[in-house]
């Protein structure tokens, strides 16, 4: 028998320590009759409360609490940590991974909801409670001032996910992430300090919550640097009829290569879907920030070079026209609950390419989607964004979120046709197989569009390169503990 030092195994047994093995009960004690609306499997509203948004996923927190302040926060922090749970904050619960739902059983979750402040200061600085949703913080500061900050178009995605690992939107390749604009944040730490992170303040935390707050602490509220809303044109381009897979690379490879020297106030995306009758449709959305009577030039080389037979819509918008339109809604108050109907149940995978793809990947991803693609049992779409201009003009190690070198990010997504559960049982492959199809050997991808089938080793280099060795030090520093611990966590 070989003997061990008892030193080494209680070392080991900390690290490996399986999560959330705490006693229940003496953790709800600690986090009752303190006034956060405390919910554990035996009330009413757990069920619909512990639903994840993707429903192919469903795990069950040991508690869920949404206390009404920064000090509740702070305070169910300590009652998880003393009492052996692990916990993850809840913002809009978008997480493609249910990783809001701890990603993983009889997680603390702290639900943020009641963090819902939003103050516009003169310099144009917005503080706002990471309980609020884009479409809040977006009307409020539009209210407020006319003030924009660039971000997603879904009015319910949470603030709280969204700018921790990213925030793109239309307007980024002008204005930059939204985790680009943070000036600072207030954070609930491990040990229930609350600590400010700026530039000057705590800066490897504001480093590391800049890509990775998931697994630092609770950021409960985010201070953003708005700009003036620009007025805006916004465009669409599609085909009435079906692109042949010729036709399709022709388009898709006309736009790269107007992407490559296209201007930073172009914002340009598109989707890709089967067409319902067998063939792929290819659309494009954009919007062009600048003077609108320049939109008509600065388009006019990308229609130069695709295939005959498309149609262009443009109209000028003001920047809240703009808002609601992408978000194909006349509002984006968010106060209205967040209904089970807007849940799907679905897979994605994301890949950022950092140039154009070459021709070759181009007809094997076309020859994919023409043959598989339009015959699939999933409800499947591919998203494409192209990013560049502002969000690349950052260093890949000024932040946790690094993958700034990205020049197309794109999502292969599938739903089960009726968006309900069971998943089909071949979606995975299906969308794995989709993005392979165009890159065989992924190197980057978006954090914000959490992939929880990726290995230990692909999530720590396609979402943090080399920036995860210093995010490692950080984590052993400030949560040394592993309270903030979930599937993908920093550990
Ligand atoms: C319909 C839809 C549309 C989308 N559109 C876009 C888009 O246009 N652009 C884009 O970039 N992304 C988009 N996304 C992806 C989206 O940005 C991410 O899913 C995001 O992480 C969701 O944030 P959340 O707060 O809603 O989710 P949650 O599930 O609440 O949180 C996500 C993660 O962040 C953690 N977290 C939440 N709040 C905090 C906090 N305050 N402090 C520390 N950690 C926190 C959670 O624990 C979890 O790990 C979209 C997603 C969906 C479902
Ligand atoms: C919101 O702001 C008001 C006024 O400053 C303050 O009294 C309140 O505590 C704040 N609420 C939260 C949840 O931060
Ligand atoms: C895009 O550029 C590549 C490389 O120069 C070229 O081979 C291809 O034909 C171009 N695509 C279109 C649609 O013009
Ligand atoms: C948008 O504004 C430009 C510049 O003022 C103008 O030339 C153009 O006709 C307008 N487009 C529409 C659809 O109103
Ligand atoms: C980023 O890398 C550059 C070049 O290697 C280095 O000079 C700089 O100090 C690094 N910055 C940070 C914030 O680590």
């Amino acid at each position: 028998m070989v003997m061990i030092p008892l030193s080494f195994v209680l070392a080991i047994s900390a690290v490996w320590a399986a999560p959330n093995t705490g006693n229940p009960n003496a953790l709800w004690s600690c986090l009752s009759g303190k006034g956060w609306n405390l919910e554990t499997v035996s009330n009413a509203n757990y069920a619909k409360d512990s639903t994840a948004f993707n429903e192919r996923l469903s795990f069950k927190p040991v508690a869920i609490v949404s206390p009404p302040d920064l000090n509740g926060v702070a305070g169910a922090v300590n009652c998880a940590r003393t009492n052996n749970f692990k916990v993850s904050a809840l913002s809009g619960g978008h997480s493609y991974a249910a990783f809001g739902l701890g990603g993983q059983d009889n997680q603390v979750v702290i639900n943020l909801k009641n963090l819902k402040n939003i103050t516009l200061n003169s310099d144009g600085t917005v503080v706002s409670g990471t309980g609020n949703r884009l479409g809040d913080l977006a009307q409020a500061i539009w209210d407020q001032g006319q003030r924009a900050l660039p971000h997603g178009t879904c009015p319910y995605v949470g603030t709280g996910g969204h700018t921790s690992y990213g925030g793109f939107g239309l307007f980024s390749r002008q204005a930059g992430l939204l985790l680009d604009t943070v000036v600072s944040a207030q954070v609930v730490l491990a040990n229930g300090e609350v600590v400010t992170a700026s530039p000057t303040q705590n800066t490897d935390i504001f480093w590391a919550i800049r890509g990775a707050a998931p697994s630092f602490g609770i950021v409960v509220s985010w201070t953003y640097q708005t700009v003036p809303a620009p007025s805006t044109v916004t465009f669409q381009l599609g085909w009435s009829k079906s692109l042949t897979q010729n036709q399709f690379v022709t388009a898709f490879s006309a736009f790269q290569n107007f992407s490559t020297t296209a201007p930073n106030a172009l914002g340009f995306d598109g989707d890709i879907g089967a067409d319902g009758n067998g063939g792929i449709s290819l659309t494009f959305l954009g919007v062009w920030y600048g003077a609108a009577s320049q939109f008509q030039s600065t388009i006019a080389p990308f229609l130069a070079k695709i295939p005959a037979g498309y149609t262009l819509t443009a109209n000028n918008m003001t920047w809240i026209q703009q808002l609601d339109f992408l978000a194909g809604s006349s509002s984006l108050s968010t106060a209205a609950p967040d209904t089970l109907a807007q849940h799907d149940t679905f897979f994605a995978k994301s890949l950022m390419t950092t140039g154009p793809s070459s021709q070759t990947a181009l007809n094997s991803f076309a020859s994919y989607l023409y043959s598989q693609g339009a015959h699939s049992d999933t409800n499947w779409f591919i998203g494409f964004d192209l990013y560049g201009g502002k969000i690349s003009q950052t260093a890949s190690n000024a932040t946790a979120y690094t993958n700034r070198n990205a020049f197309i990010t794109y999502q292969f997504y599938a739903s089960s046709q009726n968006s309900n559960p069971p998943y089909p049982a071949d979606g995975i492959s299906f969308v794995t197989n989709m993005l392979n199809s165009l890159e065989p050997n992924p190197q980057e991808a978006y954090p914000n569009y959490v992939d929880p089938t990726l290995t230990a080793a692909q999530w720590k280099s396609q979402y943090f390169s080399t920036n995860y060795a210093r995010l490692l030090s950080i984590k052993n520093s400030v949560d040394p503990q592993q309270v903030f611990s979930f599937p993908q966590s920093i550990s």
